[in-house]
């Protein structure tokens, strides 16, 4: 039997924008939003989770990553206000929304799918909401506390960046928060 490894297909995020993150995550530290905080390096945009695949796979993932980047041309995104899933009033995960380059990312997402779809992973059933995970609350958190918080963020960027390649990444659960290694890099359309 293959080894299984825990992968997802995602965007990598430049440090300068990490590093602007991890001052939001500061501040809503400071405003006693207790979370537990993705740690900066650990920052990505998911555009697919895979879950336990068998290591004898991932060239054939790494292939159809391929065909669906290779016709999309790259572009760029800007990591822009913050918000909450599921809902204010009930926060379970704060995230960094996007805008920019939304629609050429929904369209990246979108093939992605389409094509892991055609390699046999099922599809999402719940819609494409492009966001990057930066903590996550417990049951115990005041709504009111993080809806403050995170409205002091509405309007605010924190950087742009190109999207020239996706990232087929492998998620080692450890201890101490989980460690992400790149299985392949797949570049978009020159
Ligand atoms: P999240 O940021 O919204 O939590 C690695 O775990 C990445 O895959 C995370 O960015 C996570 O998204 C995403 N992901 C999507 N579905 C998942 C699932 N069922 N279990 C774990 N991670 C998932």
């Amino acid at each position: 039997m293959p080894a299984l490894l825990r992968t997802f297909v995602a965007v990598e995020i430049p440090e300068e924008v990490r590093a602007a993150l991890a001052a939001v995550q500061s501040h809503l530290r400071q405003r006693r939003v207790r979370a537990r905080w993705v740690r900066p390096q650990g920052m990505h945009l998911t555009l697919k989770f895979l879950g336990d695949i068998p290591a004898d796979q991932i060239p054939s993932v790494a292939d159809a990553l391929q065909t669906a980047a290779g016709g999309h041309v790259g572009f760029s995104l800007t990591a822009a206000g913050i918000g909450v899933f599921p809902a204010l009033r009930r926060p379970r995960v704060v995230w960094a929304g996007f805008s920019g380059g939304t629609g050429p990312l929904a369209d990246l997402q979108a093939s992605v799918e389409e094509r892991l779809a055609a390699a046999g992973f099922p599809r999402e059933d719940r819609p494409f909401r492009a966001h990057l995970t930066i903590g996550r609350c417990s049951e115990a958190v005041a709504p009111a506390v993080v809806g403050e918080a995170v409205d002091c963020f509405v309007g605010r960027r924190f950087g742009e960046f190109d999207v020239r390649e996706i990232v087929l990444f492998q998620s080692e659960l450890k201890p101490d928060g989980p460690v992400y290694t790149a299985l392949a890099r797949v570049k978009l359309k020159e």
